[in-house]
């Protein structure tokens, strides 16, 4: 089968978040599973040098936005096996971000008009387009619409995954112009939304089978707490949406042989985690103390992370004997937050507001327990990360957090973290405190770390089911 994997980011070229990890990822799963499997992204002006020199041109064609014809050029990069093409337009692409400008709209129609182009230009007969998030939410709509015109799109069936439904990509209704859309297509079964177009909504209307990271955020958006105000198109397109978890690159997080981290541990040695743990706390410029547990984020720090149940109870956690290090930027109220605790509590409380990839794998493998409160997790993948390096996690229940952490039960000796079920910090409170106490329990504590270290969360069982999902659409008669 070919299938060819659309997103507006993925690692190592450009990276702003988790769909970065999953691009840069899960393809190769893919191809393991004996798919023929090319990505495409934008070049934008910040993939590095290095990789450039790599890449040689495949074609260029024009794209029509309205009255003006665009230029695509198509580059191709080559990594284990797997295509990687990036469509390069200096004008839409070499600015100093890759979101969050004003003219978004326009710049990611014509990327998901140049993919589509680029199927029929480089011939790649593509079998599945697989788009994720609204950056490439209208591709969808684009195959259904060139078919009509065009037999070559006519068995190309579409994917479409939503990896966060809280960023929509919303644009004025003369974008359809731009884009070159009829306005049939504007209605409330369609692209219309309140008096605006809306991308995320194109992909869960026009997309042959809908998708997202968990299954328990594949429930939970169908109802108004999650559901964005797409609750209702989202129910009416239910009989096509199914929730696939999210894994992890188990080859890049690898306690065992992560050369980012100084000592190597496994489950079978798990002594040397400790060493990291020293290490943790002479990076972040805390008192080096053994027994002392440290609570970890490694995490955007945005509202959504479940950043306001955190400062409710920082103050009160942190009169405790315990250390806190803090990784990651965001919103300036959440990260002067935590300088302001840092500055209260400095023996006890290191905030390190950049982000590092050397420094977050010290974090995973230093630290007792990792703190992710969100609000809302479609699957979440720090938490993975922190199993794998015997970090235990302490986790809300929503979305993918639920599905992948089993919550601690000291009776039956089961459970791989702890859980709280509302968006409540005294719940935040009580749960964290819970895990202290069952940290100054040894045996306990070693059990469950051992627990956590055993959990598997690489991309095997996930590929195999987008596999039976793909397979389904393409013998799929309708
Ligand atoms: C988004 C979601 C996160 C998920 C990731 C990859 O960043 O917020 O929960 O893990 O996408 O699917």
């Amino acid at each position: 089968m070919k299938v060819l994997f659309v997103a507006s980011e993925m690692a190592p070229f450009a990276k702003t978040g988790g769909l970065a990890d999953v691009a840069g990822s899960l393809p190769f799963a893919l191809q393991r599973e004996g798919h023929q499997v090319s990505v495409v992204l934008p070049l934008y002006s910040k993939i590095g040098e290095n990789y450039r020199q790599e890449m040689k041109k495949v074609g260029e064609f024009y794209v029509d936005l309205d009255w003006r014809s665009q230029y695509a050029g198509i580059f191709l990069y080559q990594k284990d096996g797997i295509d990687i093409y990036f469509v390069d337009n200096e004008f839409y692409f070499h600015r100093h971000a890759l979101y969050g400008m004003y003219d978004d709209g326009e710049r990611f129609v014509f990327f998901n008009k140049a993919v589509v182009h680029m199927i029929k230009q480089l011939d790649l007969e593509t079998d599945i387009v697989h788009s994720n998030d609204w950056h490439t939410g209208l591709i969808p709509l684009y195959v259904k619409d060139f078919a009509k015109g065009d037999q070559y799109y006519k068995d190309i069936k579409t994917v479409f995954t939503i990896h966060n439904l809280k960023y929509q990509g919303i644009f004025p209704q003369s974008i359809l112009t731009l884009a070159g859309l009829s306005f049939e297509y504007f209605h409330e079964e369609g692209l219309k939304y309140y008096e605006s177009v809306n991308f995320m909504k194109a992909g869960i209307v026009y997309s042959d089978a809908l998708t997202t990271v968990s299954s328990s955020y594949a429930q939970e958006i169908k109802y108004e707490f999650y559901g964005e105000s797409l609750q209702g198109i989202i129910r009416r397109h239910e009989y096509k949406l199914m929730g696939i978890i999210n894994g992890i690159d188990y080859d890049l997080y690898n306690p065992e042989k992560d050369q980012r981290i100084p000592y190597h541990y496994s489950l079978k040695n798990p002594g040397d985690k400790m060493k990291n743990k020293t290490a943790l706390q002479e990076t972040f410029g805390l008192p080096l103390n053994k027994d002392v547990p440290i609570i970890s984020m490694v995490s955007r720090l945005v509202d959504m992370k479940g950043l306001d149940l955190v400062r409710y109870i920082l103050d009160e956690l942190l009169q405790g004997d315990i250390q806190v290090v803090v990784l990651g930027t965001g919103d300036k109220e959440y990260e002067d937050m935590f300088r302001h605790f840092q500055w209260k509590y400095p023996d006890k409380m290191s905030a390190h507001i950049y982000f590092n990839e050397e420094e977050a794998h010290l974090v995973y493998a230093g630290s007792d327990i990792f703190l992710m409160p969100s609000m809302a997790e479609p699957c979440g993948i720090s938490q993975l990360i922190a199993l794998r390096y015997g970090t235990v996690p302490v986790v809300r229940e929503a979305g993918g957090l639920k599905d992948t952490v089993i919550p601690f039960n000291e009776f039956t000796g089961e459970g791989t973290g702890f859980t709280f079920a509302n968006y409540n910090a005294h719940e935040l409170l009580y749960t964290i405190k819970r895990a202290i106490d069952i940290y100054s329990e040894e045996d306990q504590w070693n059990g469950l770390v051992e627990r956590t270290m055993k959990a598997k969360h690489d991309w095997d069982k996930s590929s195999k089911e987008y596999t039976k999902l793909y397979n389904t659409l393409l013998h799929q008669r309708w």
